[in-house]
């Protein structure tokens, strides 16, 4: 009887149990279906710059130190004690002083192609961001960097359809192995013209000097005027003389090589755009140009050579804010923006398979970090936008993402390089505790006052002691897909800054820099 009733009892409680799990998953399945349709959390509205993020306004402070370091001419103010003036008499072959600029990389060529990408890439973080760099002292020397190199563009453009993209010679430079104050190879000027055309960079300088005019329209409006005058002209100068400047000039492949202009014109046109609010540049990549050149729809990588998916953000920018937006092939621009995101976001249904096991944007070998750095600068100003113009989600195949998965992405990829990764170290030279001691830099490589020169120098390339001078702010190329990476100085792969590296990251840290950040209208 006993026994009968505790195992009847048993089956009344097994039943209960049974019942209630049964309720308990309907409850969980009902709640996981209401969270897919929600919309994603938006988190409250933001405000002026939010509080501070230490690590990115000190990782911020880092990288902007390295366009001091690259800073070629007579130095102004200059705190890098290991750089003194270099190259003041470049530009006199043609009687030019284009002392300024920056040297682009570990070495000592002035490639206009990647600087004009670095001005715009840093415009574009001064106009968006500038209200945070100022949180922490950096919106001024931002701005400086910026002129240094706008300084160079201008006297580099001395008549309407000339322009000097290029000064040294990459083959007798890297011959040598020497410090910028002391070299002493030929410092040869290469021009684009009507006859030999370079659409590309001159529709890059193009954006470079727009966007920069919107920088200083409240600073200095005359200088920004000159600015704006000059956009202008190279932008009909590009887009007249069509032809790409590696076809023209066939030398420049080995080293920036471009693989198209139709997006560096739709990229200045749109910065034109902003810079003046002219219809016809909003026509421009709208209508036929936008058609051929835009490849809406499919999603690419940004990088000094693309500039397809920074266009699709920065028009994206008039769909999320502007009356301008609602026309069909603005759409097509947010659209293929969207895809980008999409792409970027580790668990949506398109999410890219080019990924490091932790989760690291990799695209290429050489210079792997340019990618998911750049990527990451989009993400957070889409993020921004999303947030500032209230819109809630994001749709990727059906599932629907918000401003804060964006950010998350960011904030990943930006981590993941300043140290949360598996070889423990930043990516970021001088910041943290452990970061590459060999950077492939020949000024960095060579103490100050060596009496090398242009052969003996090599010694300092071969030596196996650490850099003597810490180059701040270097991002170097990065680590492999299997994510490790080689402390050598001749390796070039990996071990080699560049200042285009340093634009995005200082594009990224300054949209990380706060808690909340609110875009505003810069034009
Ligand atoms: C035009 O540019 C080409 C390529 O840089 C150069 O060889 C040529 O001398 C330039 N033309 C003039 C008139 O300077
Ligand atoms: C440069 O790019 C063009 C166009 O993509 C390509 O045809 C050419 O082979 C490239 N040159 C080098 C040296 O890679
Ligand atoms: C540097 O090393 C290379 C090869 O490892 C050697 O050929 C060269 O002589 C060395 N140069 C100096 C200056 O030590
Ligand atoms: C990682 O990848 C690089 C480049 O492909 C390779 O040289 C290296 O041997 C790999 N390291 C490990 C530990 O697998
Ligand atoms: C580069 O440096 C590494 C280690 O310092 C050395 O093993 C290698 O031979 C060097 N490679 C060249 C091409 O000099």
């Amino acid at each position: 009887m006993g026994e009968h009733s505790r195992s009847k009892g048993w089956c009344g409680w097994f039943l209960v149990l049974v019942v209630a799990a049964l309720i308990v998953v309907a409850v969980v399945i009902a709640l996981k279906k209401r969270n897919d349709n929600s919309e994603p959390d938006l988190g409250p509205v933001p405000g002026p710059p939010g509080a501070v993020q230490k690590k990115y306004g000190d990782a911020l402070k880092v990288a902007m130190q390295f366009f001091d370091i690259q800073k070629s001419g007579k130095l102004v103010n200059n705190k890098i004690s290991w750089r003194g003036d270099s190259a003041l008499k470049d530009g006199s072959e043609a009687k030019l002083d284009l002392s300024k600029g920056m040297y682009d990389a570990g070495d000592h060529i002035k490639f206009g192609f990647p600087m004009a990408f670095t001005a715009t890439v840093l415009s574009w973080a001064i106009l968006e961001y500038g209200d945070q760099m100022q949180t922490v002292n950096q919106l001024q020397p931002a701005q400086d960097s910026l002129k240094w190199i706008t300084d160079f563009f201008i006297n580099a453009h001395p008549s309407e359809n000339v322009l000097f993209i290029q000064v040294g010679d990459p083959e007798a430079d890297h011959k040598c192995w020497d410090r910028p104050e002391t070299m002493t190879e030929k410092r040869p000027l290469t021009q684009v013209n009507t006859s030999f055309p370079g659409t590309e960079v001159v529709a890059e300088t193009a954006a470079a000097m727009a966007s920069a005019s919107l920088v200083f329209k409240s600073i200095d409006s005359v200088y920004s005027s000159e600015l704006l005058k000059h956009a202008k002209q190279l932008f009909t100068f590009a887009d007249e003389n069509r032809g790409s400047y590696s076809k023209s000039i066939p030398e420049v492949q080995k080293y920036y090589n471009s693989t198209g202009y139709g997006d560096e014109l739709l990229w200045a046109a749109s910065w034109l755009y902003h810079a003046t609010g002219d219809e016809s540049y909003y026509k421009y990549v709208t209508g036929k140009n936008g058609k051929s050149f835009a490849n809406w729809g499919s999603p690419t990588w940004f990088s000094w050579d693309d500039k397809r998916p920074g266009t699709q953000v920065l028009l994206s920018r008039l769909s999320f804010f502007g009356s301008k937006g609602k026309s069909e092939n603005i759409q097509k621009y947010r659209e293929t923006a969207e895809a980008v995101m999409c792409g970027l976001l580790p668990k949506s249904p398109t999410a890219t398979s080019s990924r490091t096991d932790n989760g690291l944007i990799w695209v290429s070998e050489w210079n792997a970090l340019q990618h998911p750095v750049a990527s990451a600068f989009l993400a957070i100003l889409y993020s921004d936008y999303m947030l500032t113009s209230r819109t809630a989600k994001l749709s990727c195949n059906g599932k629907s993402y918000g401003p804060s998965d964006l950010r998350k992405f960011a904030l990943s990829q930006a981590d993941y390089v300043l140290g949360s990764n598996p070889m423990e170290m930043s990516y970021l030279v001088g910041y943290g505790d452990k970061y590459p001691q060999y950077v492939h830099h020949r000024g960095a490589s060579i103490p100050a006052n060596a009496k090398t020169g242009c052969s003996d120098g090599w010694k300092w390339l071969n030596s196996t002691n650490p850099n003597p001078n810490v180059a701040f702010g270097a991002l170097v190329g990065g680590p492999f897909l299997n994510e490790t990476y080689v402390d050598s100085r001749n390796n070039s792969m990996q071990g080699e800054p560049s200042t285009y590296n340093t634009a995005v990251m200082v594009g990224l840290l300054s949209g990380l820099l706060t808690t909340s950040s609110v875009l505003q209208s810069f034009t």
